[in-house]
C-alpha cells in the first residue's frame, strides 16, 4: 500500500480522510511542510500538503531526494509553491481546484454582516446582559455599491449573494467573463465607488500587495474591505493606517499575509511579537478568522475525495486532471500543453 504523509493535518483533517484509509497508508503530521520538517517526508510515497505548507526550491529538491515525484495540494491556492522548481526536479504537482465556493463566499458574507451589524460586539455585550445599542449603528446593504475583484468561481456565487440583498455590484477581473451581465470596471472605478471592496483573486507575482497606500487613498471613506483570499493581496501596514486615520471603517480577514506560524494553532499562551496583527485584533471595527473559510462539512469530503482522485490518476500513470504545469501556466495556452500530446510532461 502507499504511504502517503500529510502534512498540516488537524482532527477534521483525519476525519475527512478516514474513508479512504483502505486505499492508502495515511500518516497525519501536525507540522507544516518546511525546509526544517522535510525530514518527516522520507520514505513516503507521495506527500499532501496546505496552503502554509513552504513548497520552494529547497523542500521540493529535498523530495526528490527522497525519491517523491507527488506533491498533492488540499487547497486551490498554490501560491505557496515553486512550480519552476517542481518542473525541474520532476514533480507532479495536484490540487483541489474547487470544493465549495459556497463555503467561502457565504464566510465572506458572515464578516461583512457581522462588521456591519457589530454582532461580535453586540455578542459579548449581552452575555454581560449589557442590552445598550451605543455604537451599534450599522447600514442597510440595499442599494449600497459593493466591488467584487475577481469574478472566478467564488467571486460568482459571492455576487448571488450580494444581489440577493439588493446591492449594486462592480466588478474588476483582468480575465472578464463574456456575455455574463456583471458590471466590469476598472481597479480605480471600483476604489471610487464601492461602499464594501471584496477580495477573490490568487495571489500573483503582479498583484502583491495590491491593496497598499496608493489604493487605499482613492477609496471611499468609511470603506469596509474583506479579505477572504490571500494576506499577500494586502499590505497590512498601510490597511492599518488606513483604520488610524479613519479612512477605512472596517476589515474582515480570513488572511493575513504573516499568518503562516499563527494560523491553525493555539497561540493564546504566546507572545505575539507581530505589532500590525497585535493592533489590528485590538481594533473593535476589525474581525481577523484564521483561514477558516473553507470550513464547512461539504468542502472537507469533496478536499479528501478529490485528493484521492488526484492519487489514484498520479499512481496509475494515467492523465493528472488537476494537475498544475508550470508550462501551460507560462504559456497560458492550453494548445501548447504538453498533456494534449502525452499523458504526463516528464
Ligand atoms: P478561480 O480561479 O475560480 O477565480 C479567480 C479569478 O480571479 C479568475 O476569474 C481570475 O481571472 C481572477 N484574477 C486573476 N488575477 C487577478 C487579478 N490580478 N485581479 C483580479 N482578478 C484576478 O478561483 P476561486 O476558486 O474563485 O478562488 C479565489 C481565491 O480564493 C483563491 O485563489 C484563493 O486564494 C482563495 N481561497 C480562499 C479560501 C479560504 O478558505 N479563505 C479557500 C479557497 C480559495
Amino acid at each position: 500500500m502507499k504511504k502517503i504523509a500529510v502534512f498540516d493535518a488537524k482532527k477534521y483533517d483525519q476525519d475527512s480522510f478516514a474513508a479512504y484509509e483502505g486505499q492508502y497508508q495515511f500518516t497525519y503530521y501536525n507540522d507544516r511542510l518546511l525546509a526544517k520538517t522535510v525530514n518527516l517526508a522520507k520514505d513516503y510515497d507521495a506527500v499532501v500538503c496546505f496552503v502554509n505548507d513552504e513548497l520552494n526550491d529547497e523542500v521540493l529538491t529535498r523530495l526528490k531526494e527522497f525519491n517523491i515525484h507527488g506533491v498533492f495540494l488540499r487547497c486551490a491556492g498554490y501560491n505557496n509553491v515553486d512550480l519552476k522548481s517542481a518542473y525541474k526536479n520532476k514533480i507532479h504537482v495536484a490540487r483541489v481546484p474547487a470544493y465549495s465556493p459556497y463555503a467561502v463566499a457565504e464566510h465572506t458574507f458572515a464578516l461583512i454582516l457581522s462588521l456591519n451589524r457589530h454582532i461580535h460586539k453586540a455578542y459579548i455585550r449581552s452575555r454581560d446582559f449589557n442590552f445598550n445599542l451605543e455604537s451599534l449603528t450599522g447600514f442597510d446593504l440595499y442599494d449600497k455599491t459593493v466591488g467584487v475583484i475577481g469574478t472566478g468561481k467564488i467571486g460568482r456565487v459571492f455576487i448571488n449573494i450580494a444581489r440577493g440583498f439588493g446591492m449594486k455590484v462592480l466588478c474588476y477581473d483582468p480575465y472578464p467573463i463574456k456575455d455574463s451581465d456583471y458590471k466590469y470596471v476598472t481597479l480605480e472605478e471600483i476604489y471610487k465607488n464601492a461602499d464594501i471592496i471584496s477580495l477573490h483573486c490568487p495571489l500573483t507575482d503582479s498583484n502583491y500587495h495590491m491593496i497598499d497606500k496608493n489604493a487605499i487613498a482613492q477609496m471611499k471613506q468609511g470603506v469596509m474591505i474583506i479579505n477572504t483570499s490571500r494576506g499577500g493581496l494586502i499590505d497590512s501596514k498601510a490597511l492599518l493606517e488606513g483604520l488610524k486615520e479613519k479612512k477605512i471603517g472596517s476589515v474582515g480577514l480570513d488572511v493575513y499575509e504573516e499568518e503562516a506560524d499563527l494560523f491553525y494553532h493555539d497561540n493564546s499562551s504566546r507572545i505575539i511579537d507581530d505589532d500590525v496583527l497585535a493592533l489590528l485584533i485590538s481594533m473593535p471595527n476589525v474581525i481577523i478568522t484564521s483561514h477558516q473559510a473553507y470550513l464547512t462539512k461539504e468542502a472537507l469530503d469533496n478536499i479528501a475525495r478529490t485528493t484521492i482522485n488526484n492519487l489514484n490518476e498520479y499512481f496509475s500513470g494515467e492523465f493528472i486532471n488537476n494537475e498544475l504545469c508550470y508550462h501551460c501556466d507560462k504559456s497560458s495556452n492550453p494548445e501548447q500543453c504538453y498533456k494534449n500530446k502525452t499523458k504526463r510532461c516528464f
